[in-house]
């Protein structure tokens, strides 16, 4: 292990302050998916330890919520001060728990950081409002509430951030947070909950335990202690988990699954769109709610786009995250390659061309080399299902009309990207585009100071930004009479 500080590889729960082991000792198996070695055994809990977790998160809120504001920035700002110190740590725990490369971890890392930083800012400005009355001796005013406890669920692709975008404004606003990473990442989540200690958060104000899902998960939505549930992953278990939360009627917000289309339209510069495909398509192998899934190409473009995106394929360096030059890792697990791999077997069959890229570029186990597809249509299962690999389908298509009404053809609405330079044209696609994010002549949107969420099946809910907060709290209005007398 190449750590400077050893202590942030946590392998225990971190429950009400303390590290502790499953209670019946059971562990879970952390792998490097480059090469399959085991690399942590962590603590595998269950409905006990979750429902302890959720007890301390309920009684370390009442405190934490009468907290000055200003206090609460405070210990988010050492946060964040903490994680950038030790960025090169958590980069590298990063890499040999979810494969993706250094350079990629190190930035998630300041990525996630910079949530802390943004709702440390936040925190201080979260006011309410005075509305003019129906009376002369009424006056309402409207005060913010923090929600109370709320369950994180997070994913493996980015296992430091997507923690930090929950942690991060749930904290500025006084909640408490009760989080379980995925079991493929829980390392980075564990680290990140070391440095929460140290930055002398109180116990039982950040919990994080990973193991039985199911039984985690239960809890979670079935604790009525638990009033809001924070979920980013697929669009199937978003649903259930919506479902779950009915029982308590809990708020949910739900950062789900995307099918995002990447339009090149035939006034678009068409190299500033193949550094945005490459930034879109192939960050995280592939692996992102809003990687580009879907190039819909205007014909004026189709070969010329085609042949630059797939020369500059060619030059990715895959192999392990860990190693000097390479730029694109594993996926997850094999089980993640074999489903992608399938995708390419099914998009061949029906007519596809592969230009670069169709196997796993002689590495196996979880590799999918980066793959460029053209003569893609709406039959194949590339157009049709979000991906979460680095294959890039390109779709031809004649007028605008028809390139809108591809990029629509989906249950997603997360990101969609285009590049154009008629000023009308990206107005008129813009507005036609049913997505929460669109990049235009951008490939990367992702920050803290943008809202980031979707529609249609792609969720509910924005993270980031000055709507963050407004996740975590409830508006209470305070109707005062009788001041005549
Ligand atoms: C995700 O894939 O869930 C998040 C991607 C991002 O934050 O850019």
């Amino acid at each position: 292990m190449e750590l400077k500080d050893s202590k942030l590889w946590r392998t225990q729960a971190y429950i009400d302050g303390a590290w502790i082991d499953a209670d019946d000792g059971a562990t879970n198996q952390v792998v490097n998916p480059a090469n399959g070695e085991a690399i942590a055994e962590i603590a595998r809990c269950g409905t006990g330890e979750t429902r302890r977790a959720i007890e301390a998160a309920a009684r370390a809120q009442k405190d934490w919520r009468s907290r000055p504001a200003k206090e609460r920035s405070a210990y988010v700002r050492r946060l964040f001060d903490l994680m950038m110190e030790h960025q090169d740590d958590l980069a590298y725990i990063m890499t040999v728990e979810q494969g993706k490369p250094l350079a990629e971890s190190r930035g998630e890392v300041v990525y996630g950081a910079n949530f802390l930083e943004w709702f440390a800012e936040e925190a201080k400005r979260i006011y309410g409002d005075t509305i003019p009355g129906p009376a002369s001796d009424r006056r309402i005013v409207v005060v913010k509430e923090p929600v109370g406890v709320v369950g994180c669920i997070t994913p493996w692709n980015f296992p430091n951030a997507m923690l930090t975008r929950k942690i991060a404004p749930a904290l500025a606003t006084g909640c408490t947070v009760v989080c379980k990473p995925a079991n493929a990442t829980p390392l980075s989540a564990f680290a990140i909950a070391e440095l929460a200690d140290r930055a002398g958060i109180p116990p039982g104000v950040v919990n994080v335990l990973a193991g039985n899902t199911a039984e985690i998960g239960a809890e979670i939505t079935g604790n009525p202690l638990v009033r809001k549930l924070t979920f980013t992953g697929s669009t199937e278990v978003g649903k259930s988990l919506i479902r779950d939360c009915a029982g308590t009627v809990k708020r949910t917000s739900m950062e789900l699954g995307g099918n995002a289309p990447f339009m090149v339209f035939d006034d678009a510069d068409v190299d500033a769109a193949v550094v945005g495909a490459m930034a879109s398509k192939y960050r995280n192998a592939g692996q992102t709610c809003v990687c580009a899934n879907r190039m819909l190409v205007q014909a004026g473009v189709y070969n010329e786009f085609a042949e630059k995106l797939a020369d500059t394929v060619r030059e990715l360096a895959m192999g392990n995250g860990l190693d000097d030059g390479v730029t694109i890792g594993p996926l997850i697990d094999q089980g993640a390659a074999d489903t992608v791999k399938d995708m390419i077997d099914d998009a061949r069959t029906r007519g596809a061309t592969v230009v670069v890229g169709g196997d796993d570029g002689g590495l196996g186990g979880s590799f999918v080399a980066p793959t460029v597809l053209t003569e893609v249509s709406d039959e194949m299962r590339v157009f049709k299902e979000e991906i979460f690999g680095p294959v890039a389908p390109l779709v031809r298509f004649e007028t605008e009309e028809e390139g809108i009404r591809l990029a629509n053809q989906t249950e997603f609405g997360l990101a969609a990207y285009f590049y154009a330079r008629d000023v009308g044209r990206i107005w008129r696609v813009a507005e036609g585009l049913e997505y929460g994010i669109v990049g235009i002549n951008e490939g990367i949107v992702s920050n803290e100071m943008a809202p980031f969420g979707g529609m249609k099946e792609s969720g509910s809910g924005r993270e980031g930004s000055k709507y963050g907060c407004d996740e975590y709290l409830e508006i209470k209005y305070l109707c005062m009479g009788g001041l005549d007398t």
